[in-house]
């Protein structure tokens, strides 16, 4: 390629998802859901959750731990009822920072280590005095065994603590709450951030029968006959990957695997549009061949990806400054500048698009003809915070359903997993009584 515009061209056309391969992969994700049912080879877990949705009455206070990414939650949410809660009080802690150099998502450290740390960081919330039973949000693919025994099958997210795989999670936390002497606090359910995510929409709202997660990390669950399924969709594998998917897969920490989350989530959004930015540099198409920190792998962020976009100056002023600042590239032009936040919202489209084909996916799977009304609850920094991302889900379905749109709404379910974890929680103790 030998000028910018031209490279621009090719790239929209790879990025590009018609309305055609919108519906060619609901279907694939549609038959991969099917297979996955039916325990035949597909790159669907479809876990079972062994919850329904709630039905509005659960209540009291229950603590819930939401261990998702490098960033954990300890809260005490408050359930009222009728879709009513409140977080009673709320800490969060960092698995990971250089800062103070400690890292427990490494492959040096410990599952002992890794649990201890979250232990202790529960006993910093609660009163000695009082029983607590726990809701334990993992999101992170894992089979259950009876109602609170969750083994993980393997990290997601460059996550590589040791002795974790495999292993049952509800035990390691167990067994570090009682290290901590914590014997007040008692887990009773654990589940996936979609599932929390799920329960919360449900709660206040019965049309809520599809859940997604759309931050770090992506994926999305559903309701099957009083069943919440899992469905591991960050796995799927039937996609339109380009170069750049493949290299990213390539350098990750688990190549093939989690092919969608690669092309969809915040974790790995930023990594594609640094590796085309990369490729754009060695091609003497952008910086003057320059490379700046852009060499450095994961140094774009989402955050930073939303910052890029929301750049509305007439000069580009704030992709200017985050290129001064971040990347140590100064003297860009205002059509570089023009160019990356070209490439940041063909790499958002497509993730919105693919995000929105796997929901028509799962509709045309529990009612192809939308004869109910069917809320979608979303949480994660991309459905809310990334400039473009909520519309673009919405025009994706309102294109691929027609009038049949305005029968689904997208319902923001903020803290979805924190609150479902608190749900999740009540019902189970309802089961044991
Ligand atoms: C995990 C899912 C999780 C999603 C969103 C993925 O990496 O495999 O279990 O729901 O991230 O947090």
């Amino acid at each position: 390629m030998n000028n910018l515009p031209q490279f621009l061209e090719e790239l929209k056309r790879e990025m590009l998802i018609s309305p055609k391969s919108v519906w060619d992969i609901a279907r694939d994700f549609q038959t991969e859901m099917l297979e996955g049912l039916a325990g035949r080879p597909s790159s669907l877990k479809m876990l079972p959750s062994q919850l329904n949705n709630p039905n509005g009455q659960e209540m009291g206070t229950f603590l819930a731990l939401d261990f998702g990414g490098t960033n954990v939650r300890v809260l005490l949410v408050e359930l009222a009822g009728d879709g009513v809660f409140q977080i009673r009080k709320n800490s969060s802690f960092l698995l990971k920072n250089e800062k103070q150099s400690y890292d427990y998502t490494s492959g040096s450290t410990k599952a002992e280590e890794l649990f201890d740390f979250i232990a202790s960081k529960i006993a910093e919330l609660i009163e000695s005095r009082q029983t607590y039973y726990l809701g334990h949000t993992f999101s992170f693919p894992f089979r259950l065994e009876g109602i609170n025994q969750g083994f993980l099958i393997n990290w997601t997210k460059e996550f590589k603590t040791a002795g974790v795989e495999g292993e049952n999670v509800s035990r390691l936390l167990q067994e570090a709450l009682k290290r901590q002497k914590l014997n007040n606090v008692i887990p009773i359910a654990i589940l996936n951030d979609t599932v929390g995510t799920q329960l919360a929409g449900a709660y206040g709202d019965n049309n809520c029968r599809l859940a997604s997660i759309l931050g770090t990390g992506h994926n999305s669950c559903y309701l099957e006959d009083k069943i919440i399924i899992n469905l591991e969709s960050g796995n799927f594998s039937r996609l339109p990957r380009t170069k750049y998917d493949r290299q990213l897969d390539e350098l990750s920490e688990s190549p093939g695997s989690q092919l969608l989350e690669k092309m969809v989530s915040g974790r790995y959004l930023g990594e594609l549009i640094r590796l085309i930015i990369l490729q754009l540099i060695e091609e003497g198409l952008l910086f003057g061949k320059s490379y700046g920190l852009f060499k450095k792998s994961n140094s774009l962020t989402g955050a930073e990806v939303s910052l890029i976009l929301v750049d509305r100056t007439a000069n580009l002023s704030t992709i200017k400054n985050l290129l001064e600042e971040n990347f140590s590239l100064l003297g860009s032009s205002y059509l570089e500048r023009a160019a990356l936040q070209e490439i940041s919202n063909l790499l958002m489209v497509r993730s919105a698009c693919l995000a929105a084909a796997t929901y028509l996916g799962v509709l045309e799977h529990i009612d192809s003809k939308l004869e109910k009304r069917h809320t979608i609850a979303i949480d994660g920094s991309l459905f809310e915070k990334m400039p473009g991302y909520a519309q673009t889900l919405e025009k994706t379905l309102q294109r691929a359903l027609g009038e049949n749109a305005e029968k689904i709404s997208l319902l923001l379910t903020k803290d979805g997993s924190g609150i479902g974890a608190a749900i999740a929680a009540a019902v189970n103790v309802q089961k044991n009584r």
